[in-house]
């Protein structure tokens, strides 16, 4: 049985002061029961302040993305050991705004999640089409490429502190939200890609999440499916509400 799984990333949004207040009414929100394991990833000058407010809740603390390196001569960028001693078990990789922005490569991905893994992290790797290849029906040649060239060479314990989360990039705050049917025929692809080449009890462990303009009226639908493992929630998860609404969504049965 896989654990559900909601994190919200809060990409380049808040002030310090709006990042306290929407964690701690996070925090507030998540009972010490909630069977949802729920994660927020605010800003990097955010992480340990928001670390302190989240701390002894049931909320985890998520990084945004990480180096590939784990010290040295790297300007402006941010370690996995840094990451850690500021509060963050999670980090959030591969997501399509630094696939397509800032030209990361599947290479550059691999390369991350193996140092995050390798430094006692917990990976959130994001894979997912564009638009143009969805109308040209190459999604399943995307996820294939993506996932096998980020997941490359990880072992067997690495691979149970990988959890994948599928967002279609024409989806992402677009509010064009993939169909839980289409959410979960691509979930269960890369499942069973993961299942051809490293086996069923890895596949089977695997969580993947879901992510692209998830909302409080969707979670439901995409969350009951079967592959559907959780969610990766952007716009929403600046609202402490609506955030807690997709976790609840979450929980019931
Ligand atoms: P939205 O929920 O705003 O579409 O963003 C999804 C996302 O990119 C989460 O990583």
């Amino acid at each position: 049985m896989r654990t559900k799984f909601v994190a919200g990333n809060w990409k380049m949004n808040t002030t310090l002061s709006e990042a306290k207040a929407l964690a701690a009414a996070v925090a507030k929100g998540v009972s010490p029961t909630c069977p949802v394991i729920v994660a927020v990833c605010p800003p990097f000058p955010w992480l340990a302040a928001v670390g302190e407010v989240v701390s002894g809740s049931p909320v985890a603390l998520g990084a945004q993305d990480v180096h590939f390196e784990k010290k040295g001569a790297y300007t402006g960028e941010v370690s996995p050991a840094m990451l850690k001693e500021a509060g963050c078990k999670y980090v959030i990789i591969g997501h399509s705004e630094r696939r397509h922005q800032l030209g990361e490569s599947d290479a550059a991905v691999n390369h991350k999640v193996h140092t995050a893994l390798e430094e006692g992290m917990h990976v959130i790797l994001c894979m997912g089409e564009t638009l143009a290849e969805r109308e040209r029906n190459l999604q399943e040649r995307v996820f294939q490429r993506q996932v096998y060239a980020a997941c490359a060479g990880l072992s067997d314990e690495q691979f149970s502190r990988l959890t994948i989360a599928y967002e279609p990039v024409w989806a992402i705050g677009t509010g064009k939200v993939a169909t839980p049917e289409q959410a979960q025929t691509a979930h269960a692809f890369v499942r069973e890609r993961l299942r051809v080449v490293y086996g069923a009890p890895i596949a089977n462990a695997v969580s993947i999440l879901y992510g692209g303009s998830v909302t409080p009226e969707n979670a439901a639908g995409l969350l009951h499916q079967p592959d559907v493992d959780g969610a990766l929630v952007g716009g929403a998860s600046l609202k402490a509400d609506q955030f807690l609404a997709i976790a609840n969504a979450a929980t019931a049965p």
